[in-house]
C-alpha cells in the first residue's frame, strides 16, 4: 500500500475493488491487525486500531472470506457460533444465536446439524455471513465473499446483503474485483490501482458519470453510460393514458401501436394497426421503483418501441413511448 487515504463512514457499504494484486485484501487485513502497517495510521471510531490488541479488536469486527472458510469438522451451528463459544456464551445461548442468524440469511434451519462438505457453494457463503454477524460486531469486513459461486447465486447473495444491511446498518468495507458488484452494493466505491494508490473514491453515480481518469474510465468499462441509466429514476418520465384498450374492443384509433390490457388491468399484448389480429410483445418497468434502465429495456423487448409502465401490482399506469424515453434519456444524460 502506497499512501492509502480513505474513510469507512459508520453504518455504510465501502467497496474496494481493484484489479488482483493492487492490495484490497491487504488492506483489509491491516483494519483488523492480521497485518500490521508498517506506516500510517488506521482509526476505528478515533482510536488507533494499532493501540488495541488483536483478539478485543477482532471481537468487534466480522470476516467474511472467499470460499466461506468454514470449520470442516464442525457442524454448521457449531460454524456460525464460533465467535460467542470464544466469547464464553453459555452453549445453549449460542446456539440459540446461530440457529436465528441461520434463517436471517435465507438458511434452512434444517441445515443447522450438517457439516460444510454437505451444502453447495452458495449455502456456505451464506453461512459464512452468519457466522461474522453472531457477536453482532459493528464492523464487518467481506473479502470477495461471493465470487466463487455462478452468478445466479451471486446476485441473490448480494441481494441478501442489501436486504440484511437495510436491517443491521453494519459499518462493512467489502473487497472485490467485480465492478458491477462494486455499484450494486456499494455506498461508496474506492477503485484502487496496482501499489495499492487510490484511483478514486466516489458513490457510484459519480464514478460512472465522471471518472477521475483513464484507469478508473477502463476499469468501469465500455457499457458505462448504459449503466449509468440505472440511477435515473422513472419517477418523472411522462407516461401516455390514452394508449390502451380493454381486450375484445377493436376500436378504429388512428394510433400505429396500441396496449391491449386485460380485465384486471395487466398488459395483454401490442396491438399494431398493420397486423391487428396477432398480439406483439411488450416490456414493463415498475414505475418509480425500477430505472430509466430498466425501461428502455423494456421497450427494447417490444416492436412498438414502448414500454409499459406497471404499479406494484403489476397495473398498467401508462406507457412510455419513444419520444418521452428519448427525452427522459436526454435530460439525465446532458442536464
Ligand atoms: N504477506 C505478504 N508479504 C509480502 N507481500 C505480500 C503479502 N501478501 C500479499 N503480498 C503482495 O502484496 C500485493 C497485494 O496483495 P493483495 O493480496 O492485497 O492483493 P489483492 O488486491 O487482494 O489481489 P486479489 O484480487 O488477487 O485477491 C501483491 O503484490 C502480493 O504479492
Ligand atoms: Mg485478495
Amino acid at each position: 500500500m502506497d499512501d492509502l487515504s480513505f474513510e469507512a463512514p459508520t453504518g455504510e457499504i465501502t467497496v474496494l475493488v481493484g484489479p488482483s494484486g493492487c492490495g484490497k485484501t491487504t488492506s483489509l487485513r491491516m483494519i483488523n491487525r492480521m497485518i500490521d502497517a508498517s506506516e500510517g495510521r488506521i482509526l476505528l471510531d478515533g482510536v488507533p486500531v494499532q493501540g488495541i490488541d488483536p483478539p478485543t479488536l477482532r471481537r468487534g469486527i466480522g470476516y467474511v472470506i472467499q470460499q466461506a472458510g468454514l470449520f470442516p469438522h464442525r457442524k454448521i451451528v457449531d460454524n456460525i457460533a464460533t465467535v460467542p463459544y470464544l466469547l464464553g456464551w453459555d452453549r445453549k445461548k449460542a446456539r440459540a444465536r446461530a440457529m436465528e442468524l441461520l434463517e436471517r440469511v435465507g438458511l434452512d434451519p434444517a441445515l443447522a446439524g450438517r457439516y460444510p462438505f454437505q451444502l453447495s457453494g452458495g449455502q456456505q457463503q451464506r453461512v459464512g455471513v452468519a457466522r461474522a454477524l453472531a457477536a453482532d460486531p459493528p464492523v464487518l469486513l467481506m473479502d470477495e465473499p461471493f465470487s466463487a459461486v455462478d452468478p445466479i447465486v451471486r446476485t441473490s447473495l448480494q441481494d441478501e446483503l442489501l436486504r440484511l444491511q437495510s436491517e443491521l446498518n453494519k459499518t462493512i468495507v467489502f473487497v472485490t474485483h467485480d465492478i458491477d458488484e462494486a455499484i450494486k452494493l456499494g455506498d461508496r466505491v474506492a477503485v484502487l490501482r496496482v501499489g495499492g494508490r487510490l484511483a478514486q473514491l466516489a458513490d457510484p453515480k459519480t464514478l460512472l458519470a465522471e471518472p477521475a481518469d483513464d484507469f478508473v474510465r477502463e476499469f468501469l468499462g465500455h457499457d458505462r453510460g448504459i449503466r449509468r441509466l440505472q440511477f435515473v429514476s422513472t419517477e418523472g418520465l411522462r407516461l401516455r393514458t390514452d394508449l390502451t384498450v380493454p381486450e375484445g374492443s377493436d376500436g378504429g384509433s388512428p394510433e400505429p401501436w396500441l396496449l391491449v390490457v386485460d380485465g384486471d388491468g395487466r398488459p395483454v399484448g401490442w396491438r399494431s394497426a398493420v397486423r391487428p389480429g396477432e398480439l406483439e410483445p411488450y416490456g414493463t418497468f415498475v414505475r418509480g421503483r425500477d430505472s430509466m434502465r430498466a425501461a428502455l429495456d423494456a421497450a427494447l423487448l417490444s416492436p412498438s418501441g414502448c414500454s409499459v409502465a406497471v404499479d406494484e401490482q403489476g397495473k398498467v399506469v401508462g406507457v412510455a413511448t419513444r419520444d418521452a424515453l428519448d427525452r427522459a434519456l436526454s435530460e439525465a444524460v446532458h442536464g
